[in-house]
């Protein structure tokens, strides 16, 4: 029995992990769920956003589904207290350094992209973005006042960014493996041009790449990369870069697939054991309304189904559904376009449930 960390979170969070979670339970597999509270939810229960008792839990299972964390009501808390602090909480006490953010564009959603159809029909692109280190976490940071300051006279804050050899090495490595099993093809972006620390990441991404004479290896500076994404994002196959560049972009992937609404990822530890969220975040403006588009959550249990609890064929079933109720026209408002039929959150769920409840084990993508 595989034990599920299920950590709903705050604003849509809530809705969209009841969700992901019908569509576990219709599969009717052998596993454990059990909820725990996080981010502003955590706060508002016990005073700190990642409790020891949900950490303990995420330490505990096998995998862990999460939902979203923060609202802008928690801006005024000291920086240890916000909500954001349980996801990056989680990623560090987990190592969870791989972070798999897919870009996919459903053949029924290339009209909902906001660029052209054949800019984005048939994209398939993989964002692996390094999670642990990089300006996230690098120490000193801080701020100080005009005493010490290194412009005369004023306050100042800074923050750190650095890599250190193994971290470039192990994500480097986790790019190629990817690679090979998919295009074949890696570009490394980073900004190597002014940041020594980048200069060091992409000579480290090169000695590696000596391991994989398969794989293409090319270097992108983060600000080409931000306008091939949009220009010609089909060249990529999978981008490596580091933690607050991958941030970024990945946005920006998500976007040219016609919402950040479909967008899941996996955050891995070296063993493959992972944490499950969709990439976008918690939404408070359409909190409770019943509108936010599950699908980035579901399919992030498809992959928690398949790189972390060796279920492939469930994860199959989930995401063959996940066409079959796009294939049938419905949208959430966030993918909404004329022509197709608008449903709320739970309909979306419930739509995808009935066709897991359809199809047989094994059947394969639609
Ligand atoms: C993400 C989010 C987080 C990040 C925030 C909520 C800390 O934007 O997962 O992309 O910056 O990593
Ligand atoms: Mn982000």
């Amino acid at each position: 029995m595989a034990k599920i960390a299920i950590l709903p979170g705050d604003g849509i969070g809530p809705e969209i992990v009841a969700e992901a979670v019908k569509v576990l339970k219709v599969l009717d597999l052998p596993l454990e769920m059990e909820t725990a509270p996080v981010g502003g939810a955590a706060y508002e229960a016990s005073g700190h956003p990642l409790p020891d008792a949900t950490l303990d839990l995420a330490k505990s299972a096998d995998a862990v589904l999460f939902g979203a964390v923060g609202d802008w009501k928690y801006d005024k808390l000291d920086r240890p207290l916000r909500p954001e602090q349980a996801i990056l909480g989680l990623r560090k006490h987990l190592g969870l350094f791989a972070n798999f953010r897919p870009a996919i564009c459903y053949e029924q959603l290339t009209h909902a992209s906001s660029l052209k159809p054949e800019l984005v029909s048939g994209l398939d692109i993989l964002i692996i973005r390094e999670l642990t280190g990089d300006i996230y976490f690098g120490q000193p940071r801080g701020r100080r006042t005009a005493v010490d300051g290194h412009f005369p006279g004023a306050d100042e804050a800074f923050d750190t960014m650095r890599y250190s050899r193994p971290e470039i090495e192990r994500i480097a490595h986790v790019a190629f493996q990817a690679a090979r099993k998919r295009g074949k093809r890696v570009t490394s972006v980073d900004k190597a041009n002014v940041l020594e620390t980048f200069q060091f990441w992409k000579d480290i991404v090169t000695e590696v790449h000596a391991q994989y004479p398969d794989v293409a290896l090319d270097h992108m500076y983060v600000d080409n990369a931000a306008m091939q994404l949009v220009k010609a994002p089909k060249k990529f196959d999978v981008i490596v870069t580091g933690n607050m560049f991958g941030d970024i972009l990945s946005d920006a992937a998500a976007m040219l697939t016609g919402s950040i609404g479909m967008l899941p990822s996996a955050s891995l530890d070296k063993n493959n054991k992972g944490l499950y969220e969709p990439s976008h975040g918690s939404a408070p403006d359409i909190a409770g309304k019943g509108v936010a588009n599950p699908l980035a959550t579901i399919l992030s249990a498809a992959m928690m189904l398949r790189f972390s609890l060796n279920q492939p064929q469930a994860a199959d079933r989930i995401e063959s559904a996940v066409g079959a109720v796009l294939s049938a026209g419905l949208r959430t408002p966030d993918i909404w376009s004329e022509g197709t039929q608008k449903v709320g959150t739970r309909e979306m769920g419930d739509a995808v449930v009935n066709a897991i409840a359809k199809t047989t084990k094994g059947i394969t993508k639609s």
